[in-house]
């Protein structure tokens, strides 16, 4: 496995593979790996070589968010990916994506100013701009995406269709802690007493689940038991937590159509995101 900083020797490497006829899956990551990332990098095995990219991208944090602060160990990532049979790693620096004169950005609205992009406004260009660029760069054939991240999983799918962009988007499920916590590179936050309580997300999660399931299609009651246990926490305080139209990302008042529930929750101040979808039969 190699690791390689630099975009023109991606491009090398990649296009020797396709000459051999092999098809490429690509994993974009921020790093700090965890199961989450592991299973979208099983599921990219379908492909004949697997890259991954390891980048903090600068331009999808706000001025106030955890940029400086975000984890990182290129190591220990590098070691995951080797036992999981990753043919290469794409870890590039800032200069190296964005340099001097760098002035292009990638931006969709409308699905990106519900939900998250409401208190992080910038976020969703620059994952839209870094995304784009990383999939110029890899030029894969599937590009894999943790359902986590669901309105992400949303706009990339909207941007790809967009822009004509020849990649096919893959969905993954979200990977829980045996306790139910969503993985998140972010849960390295936590100290022990926010780690319990953030369990109200899956809770609350769970009980939405079985309540959709058991035939509620009214928006009101469903967010009202999810907000109960949530606030519930004293730890616990709501971003949002809202019924989306699944493709659109606009609110709905009924389920009568696939319908995202996605939350963000502060956990004292670590702000954590969960969701679950449902298609109604
Ligand atoms: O989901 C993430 O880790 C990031 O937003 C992504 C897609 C790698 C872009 O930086």
């Amino acid at each position: 496995m190699k690791v390689v900083k630099n975009i023109s020797e991606v491009k090398n490497i990649v296009n020797e593979w396709k000459q051999q006829g092999c098809t490429i899956g690509f994993v974009p990551t921020m790093g700090y790996l965890h199961e989450g990332h592991g299973s979208l990098v099983v599921k990219a095995m379908e492909n004949s070589k697997v890259v991954v990219s390891i980048f903090v991208n600068p331009m999808q944090f706000g001025p106030t968010e955890d940029l400086d602060k975000y984890p990182r160990d290129l190591e220990k990532d590098s070691k995951y990916c080797k036992e999981l049979g990753v043919d290469l790693i794409f870890n590039p620096e800032p200069g190296e994506m964005y340099p001097e004169g760098y002035c292009t950005s990638v931006d969709i609205s409308g699905l990106s100013e519900e939900l998250c992009g409401l208190s992080r406004p910038v976020h969703f260009k620059g994952v839209c701009t870094v995304v784009n660029k990383l999939l110029n760069i890899v030029n894969p054939d599937k590009a894999y995406f943790g359902e986590k991240d669901a309105q992400q999983l949303a706009i990339i799918r909207r941007m790809v269709k967009d822009l004509s962009m020849n990649v096919e988007i893959v969905g993954c499920p979200i990977i829980r802690e045996k306790d139910g916590l969503a993985k998140s590179s972010r849960n390295t936050y936590l100290s022990s007493e926010e780690r319990r309580a953030a369990l109200a997300l899956s809770k609350s999660i769970f009980a939405g689940k079985d309540m959709v399931k058991e035939g509620c299609r009214e928006v009101d009651i469903l967010l009202k038991k999810m907000k109960d246990i949530i606030n519930e926490e004293p730890l616990a305080r709501i971003d949002y937590l809202k019924a989306v139209d699944a493709m659109t990302m606009q609110q709905v008042d009924t389920i009568d159509r696939p319908v995202l529930i996605a939350m963000a929750v502060y956990i004292g101040k670590v702000r954590l995101i969960d969701n679950f979808s449902f298609i109604p039969g």
